[in-house]
């Protein structure tokens, strides 16, 4: 295959434009302020931009209660602005992928509004009713503790109507075509406006039967296959990358058995055994996840990640897995959220130091797929547990030592921008990492480069060597006759391995990507490797002319 599919190696960077940089001063994130960073990002390395809805909004999800989807938030700016950043993005060859929250509209939407005061409305069934409460009603509700029910119901439409999350953000009723052409339509206006492709919001309940006589709801998968198709006729390079935390085997209908319906999806299966391995120190539940979700379509890609905008999911791990995660990474129980995630940051999970933060990226990113880093995790930002919910993790983007962190000229933030504290914007700080070499954010603009060379990662196949200690996970990948490992010590403690390669690669160089530190192999064709608590090497198998090895196809 041809390896021109850009998502298959490309390194995506996941922003909310409402805390990222705000140039009118009124306190909230905008467009015009996202232009001037637009540079700062193509230093980094990113190669694509997934934004967090921005459309307008009553905002009491975040942005994930869309008022209207062919518009822009006033806040934000305008249509104008948007596409003058598509444009600014495009000249700097960063693609944009957007946000597609179509499982649900917010309750003001003028649909909803229309649906609610009259039965005759062509809308009405645009969403999900029922005359009496269902008796499942209490089932199934996304946000425990939060939530209480997915029925509530609405004064002017005498009628209980079906939400999955939150209830001001009622169900659409997706399995009626006019919502679908809708969908298709709303994609087809943002591909227009320059985007290349959708970050998709809830997949599993936008395909899934709804409805008060749904007793076991079956997943209509076909739908996808629309999606798509739509996208390569509309625009050939456009993807859906899909929020769609289902069980290892299950995602192989979502991509499709010849791919021909997602093209990407988020690996929570892998990112919760990511999270049992940092804080345990043992790979192998790490190792079954990869080998549960290492079959897929040639076309199709993971997105590897270590936080999002949302809480750590750890809901698909054993609960005393799960036990062991919380007591080490959210002992108290305000740091936890639905019963079931994490809801801090990366670096005060990790507790800040930097070895194990460096560890966590490095193994993200050698992971199958491309990976997707948060903003201001790149700059190791922390989380604010006095903002209610998942509001913690998502404070304004930490650029300089100057008031409101460079993030605004006004004094009330849409978010209070972290100000006391070891990650105080005074001490983490874009502005003061610039300057400092050894910063974590040069670390991570090396380290991105570097994940954009080794391009094995994002196409080829991988495989475990194993050195008999569950503490040091090896992994080996291969494409158009290169190889690569990539080594991982979870430990707190030093560890020494011993391994050969395959018999075709023996005697051979390892050539270190990150430093000097080569292996020889000894007169039997083993290397022997000392890593130091929490190391990690990336490899070269057979030196660094390896370029002049790789194959055509
Ligand atoms: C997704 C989003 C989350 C949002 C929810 C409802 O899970 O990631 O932030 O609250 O959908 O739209």
């Amino acid at each position: 295959m041809i390896n021109d599919l850009w998502y298959k190696n490309a390194v995506i960077y996941c922003l909310s434009v409402a805390t990222y940089m705000d140039a009118n001063g009124d306190g909230s994130g905008d467009f015009q302020g996202l232009m001037r960073r637009l540079d700062y990002l193509q230093g980094l390395g990113v190669t694509a931009i997934w934004l967090m809805p921005f459309q307008p909004s009553p905002c009491k999800d975040d942005g994930y209660d869309v008022a209207d989807y062919y518009g822009v938030n006033p806040q934000y700016g305008t249509l104008g602005d948007f596409v003058e950043f598509t444009h600014g993005c495009k000249q700097r060859g960063l693609r944009v992928l957007i946000d597609l929250v179509v499982n649900h509209t917010s309750n003001e939407h003028p649909w909803f509004q229309a649906a609610r005061r009259d039965p005759q409305s062509k809308y009405r069934n645009w969403y999900v009713w029922s005359k009496k409460k269902p008796k499942n009603a209490a089932s199934g509700v996304v946000f425990p503790g939060v939530q209480k029910s997915t029925w509530d119901y609405d004064e002017v439409a005498k009628a209980y109507y079906f939400h999955r999350f939150y209830d001001f953000q009622p169900d659409l009723n997706t399995s009626n075509p006019e919502v679908q052409a809708e969908i298709l339509k709303i994609m087809g206006f943002w591909l227009q406006l320059g985007v290349s492709g959708f970050r998709m919001d809830a997949v599993p309940f936008v395909i899934s039967q709804k409805g008060a006589n749904v007793t076991k709801a079956e997943e209509q998968y076909d739908m996808l296959r629309t999606f798509s198709q739509f996208l390569t006729w509309r625009e050939g390079e456009a993807i859906i990358l899909a929020e769609a935390n289902v069980l290892p085997g299950t995602d192989m209908k979502y991509f499709g058995s010849a791919g021909e319906r997602l093209q990407m999806m988020f690996n929570f299966e892998v990112n919760q055994h990511l999270f049992y391995a940092l804080a345990t120190s043992d790979s192998r539940p790490l190792v079954k996840a990869m080998r549960l979700t290492k079959s897929r379509p040639a076309t199709a890609q993971w997105g590897q990640f270590l936080r999002n905008h949302d809480e750590l999911d750890l809901g698909r791990l054993e609960p005393k897995q799960r036990k062991a995660v919380f007591s080490k990474f959210a002992p108290d129980p305000d740091m936890q959220l639905y019963q079931r995630g994490i809801r801090r940051r990366l670096a005060p999970t990790l507790q800040g130091d930097r070895r194990r933060l460096e560890l966590a990226y490095s193994l993200m990113m050698t992971l199958p797929g491309t990976p997707v880093i948060r903003y201001g995790d790149e700059i190791g930002m922390g989380d604010n547990l006095a903002l209610p919910e998942r509001n913690c993790a998502r404070t304004p983007m930490q650029w300089s030592t100057e008031p409101q962190a460079g993030f605004t000229k006004s004094d009330h933030p849409v978010l209070p921008v972290i100000s006391d504290g070891p990650y105080g914007f005074q001490h983490v700080n874009v502005a003061d990492q610039r300057r400092d070499p050894n910063s974590l954010l040069n670390w991570m603009e090396r380290i991105v480069r570097m994940r954009k060379e080794v391009p094995e990662i994002g196409w080829g196949d991988f495989s475990f060597i194993s050195v008999g200690t569950p503490e040091v996970l090896v992994m080996q990948y291969s494409w158009r006759n290169n190889s690569v490992l990539c080594i991982h010590n979870l430990s707190g403690e030093p560890r020494e391995i011993r391994f050969a390669l395959q018999a075709e690669e023996m005697p051979c160089i390892l050539a270190n990507l990150l430093s000097n530190d080569h292996s020889q192999p000894d007169s039997s064709g083993r290397h022997s490797i000392l890593l130091e608590p929490y190391g990690y090497r990336w490899f070269r198998v057979c030196g660094l002319d390896y370029l002049l090895k790789r194959a055509e196809i």
